[in-house]
């Protein structure tokens, strides 16, 4: 079945890189009066006219289709790549919003047993059945707000049979739903109850990793590098067992200090280092050259009242940046990628381009899947959002951003 969109204003996001750093972080190739043709799940073919007034345009012929579907002369571009969430928990933490208000901070509300540890306590209770139709929900209003691609992390489980339900439940959102899904396993999340922190980091290498492995449950590994969690060695450690297992790393890093979190997520080859609220010129120098995108989650930053961290100094330093929305209960109860780049440019200082590269092709590369979304490509999965009629400026996504902008969103080639 091919699908033709045609009088697409601005075909917007064209790109075959795998990531985008330094100055072509700020660069979204576009064309306008343009065309896509999706042929059952994968986009076909694209043509349109240069966005400079100054180059020639031909006309081109249309392709043939099964289908016509008019843009009206709106924007399409890929759908969001949200490389971090935690969306698979049980019930809410309302409790520890109002003590933030009141003045607490996450980092106290963790130390009094409450935060991650709280969310375990509900997690542990609620039936396999229960956490998917309640992760269910948010996953499917995320993919309503244009989100194509989603890695979900465990790390509310905390023992080996709760957080490989977590990662069953994941299993079968990945299993139910259009959108590309990545597991994440993150057992080194928080200490679980009762246990000392070195029994417990014994456990997520020797029981939970193989574990994890053998059913092949997740391909990646993320820990929370952060003082009052688990220690830079603790984290060597845990990565370590992780490339025994062949499964790669992403990390929780620089969140509340500067925690030697990226230097040993670097080590290891991680796919990304995120958050990097807090970072100096040395964790700059260490991601140079290296296969690691840093990633930050202005969401959390947002609902914490925590710096936003420096994404304009890794971009002038040639290094690219990714955007998440770290969609959880206790530091970011949000999966909204268009609150995301606003955040990006408002408290960043990103310009709309380098926030529309952050929360897509970085975003995929962030998640192991930029050569399958993240950009217009031929041959990449039809993961798309078409525009409402009138939006048809990068610019405006952010600046509107309480304005509903999406007309459609298809994924896998299909209308969702
Ligand atoms: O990325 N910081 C650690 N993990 C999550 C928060 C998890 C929670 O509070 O439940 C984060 O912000
Ligand atoms: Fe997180």
């Amino acid at each position: 079945m091919k699908t033709l969109i045609k009088n697409i204003g601005l075909l917007a996001g064209i790109s075959e890189s795998t990531r985008k750093e330094g100055p072509d972080m700020g660069v979204v190739h576009c064309l306008k009066d343009a065309w896509l043709l999706v042929d059952g799940d994968i986009i076909a073919g694209f043509g349109g006219k240069s966005v400079d007034e100054s180059s020639p345009n031909a006309e081109e012929t249309l392709p043939e289709s099964d289908l016509i579907l008019d843009a009206e002369g709106a924007m399409l571009m890929p759908a969001f790549c949200d490389s971090h969430t935690h969306v698979v928990y049980a019930g809410s933490r309302l409790k520890e919003f109002e003590d933030k208000i009141k003045g607490l901070s996450y980092a106290e509300i963790a130390a009094r047993g409450g935060g991650i540890l709280n969310s375990a306590d509900r997690t542990h209770s609620a039936s396999e059945e229960d956490l998917y139709r309640q992760s269910m929900e948010r996953v499917l209003e995320m993919m309503a707000k244009g989100s194509g691609a989603i890695e979900i992390k465990s790390g509310y489980g905390l023992n080996t049979a709760d957080e490989l339900k977590m990662l069953r439940v994941i299993k079968r959102i990945a299993d139910s739903v259009p959108a590309h899904i990545k597991a994440t396993f993150l057992g080194a999340h928080a200490v679980a109850r009762g246990m000392s922190k070195e029994d417990y980091v014994k456990q997520v290498c020797d029981e939970m990793i193989p574990a994890v492995a053998a059913e092949k449950l997740a391909e990646y590994v993320d820990v929370f590098c952060e003082k009052g969690f688990f220690s830079p060695e603790d984290t060597d450690l845990i990565l370590t067992s992780a490339g025994k297992y062949g499964m790669k790393v992403k990390l929780h890093a620089n969140q509340l200090h500067v925690s030697g979190g990226v230097q040993v997520g670097v080590k290891h080859n991680a796919l990304s280092v995120d958050h990097l609220e807090r970072t100096t010129d040395a964790e700059i120098a260490c991601l140079k050259g290296s296969v690691t995108m840093p990633t930050m989650l202005p969401g959390a930053s947002f609902f914490l009242r925590e710096p936003y961290g420096n994404a304009k100094g890794f971009i002038e330093n040639g290094l690219g940046v990714a955007l998440a929305s770290d969609y959880n209960p206790g530091s970011s109860p949000s999966g909204d990628m268009r609150f995301i780049m606003a955040l990006g440019c408002i408290w960043m200082r990103l310009t709309p381009e380098q926030a529309f590269n952050a929360v897509t092709l970085n975003g995929a590369y962030a998640m192991g899947l930029s050569n399958i979304v993240g950009s217009i490509a031929k041959g990449k999965s039809a993961n798309l959002i078409l525009t409402k009629q009138g939006f048809n400026e990068i610019g405006s996504i952010a600046y509107l951003y309480q304005t509903p902008f999406i007309r459609k969103v298809f994924l896998k080639g299909k209308e969702i």
